[in-house]
């Protein structure tokens, strides 16, 4: 896959998930900004990636502000010129039962992992138009398709990506931009690291493959819907799960 020359926006980019498309997408030729709320991180993860060779940047990126969003946005087509590639990857967890959940939780998950994503999406697709050209991927997650105990937040903002998804390769089908999801299952990364011995073992319990999957296996999946290869495919929700949701 060669994706020499492209511009993408990879949100979330410090750590992570985000950390590892951004690196992924850089090793294939594309220029990455690292958009991320932990803007140090962000360099970081950015110097890292141009001291092995590609070419990336940090930003400092709070989803949930449309005036950062603005910022980072004009100050990319500034620089740049074009945004090719948008990935939606900044996202949170606040976990609770339903019952007890605070309804601060239910804001803040629902803004960083929804709202931002629209806000991202919004000024992508203003941009895309303009080159009739560009490919955005949103990264739902298997809460999204099946929810989760204690997720109520999470799953339902992950639902609504997918809706998001869904709609916006409608609209903006016809002009050559193509928009995907991708729902993880449980992925190898701080988000799941907090989990103890006893809840990890009865995860693996519900995985056909047995194992948590990598960041790498996202990374992979992102760098072919942006690809060429993935030119027919629009508005598809791609599981990438070891088989826990069939
Ligand atoms: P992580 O916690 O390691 O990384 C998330 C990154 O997003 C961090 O760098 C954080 O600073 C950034 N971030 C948080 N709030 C932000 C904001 N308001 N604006 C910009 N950046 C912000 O999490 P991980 O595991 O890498 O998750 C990445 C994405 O993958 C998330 O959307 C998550 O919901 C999704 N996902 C993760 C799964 C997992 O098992 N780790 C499973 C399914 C989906």
């Amino acid at each position: 896959m060669d994706l020499n020359g492209k511009v993408a926006l990879v949100t979330g980019g410090a750590q992570g998930i985000g950390q590892v498309i951004g690196e992924e997408l850089a090793r294939l030729g594309v220029h990455v900004i690292l958009g991320d709320v932990n803007g140090e991180g962000a360099e970081k993860t950015a110097d890292a990636i141009n001291e092995t060779g590609g070419s990336a940047e940090g930003a400092k990126l709070d989803v949930t502000s449309p005036e950062e969003v603005k910022e980072v946005f004009k100050n990319i087509i500034k620089k740049s010129g074009q945004l090719d590639i948008l990935v939606n990857n900044a996202g949170i967890t606040r976990d609770g039962l339903l019952m007890r959940m605070k309804e601060h939780d239910w804001d803040l998950v629902l803004s960083v992992n929804l709202k931002g994503s629209f806000l991202c999406t919004q000024l992508a697709v203003k941009q895309m138009m303009k080159q009739k050209n560009g490919s955005i991927v949103n990264i739902a997650s298997i809460v999204g398709l099946m929810g989760n105990f204690g997720q109520a937040n999470h799953s339902a903002s992950k639902a609504g990506l997918i809706g998001l998804t869904k709609t916006a390769a409608r609209e903006v089908g016809s002009r050559g931009i193509r928009v995907n999801a991708i729902a993880p299952g449980f992925i190898d990364t701080d988000m799941t690291r907090c989990l103890d011995e006893k809840a990890r073992e009865k995860l693996i319990e519900q995985i056909p493959m047995a194992q948590l999957g990598q960041p790498e296996d996202i990374a992979d999946c992102v760098a072919f819907l942006v690809s060429e290869k993935a030119k027919y495919i629009t508005g598809q929700v791609i599981g990438v799960n070891g088989g826990m949701l069939m």
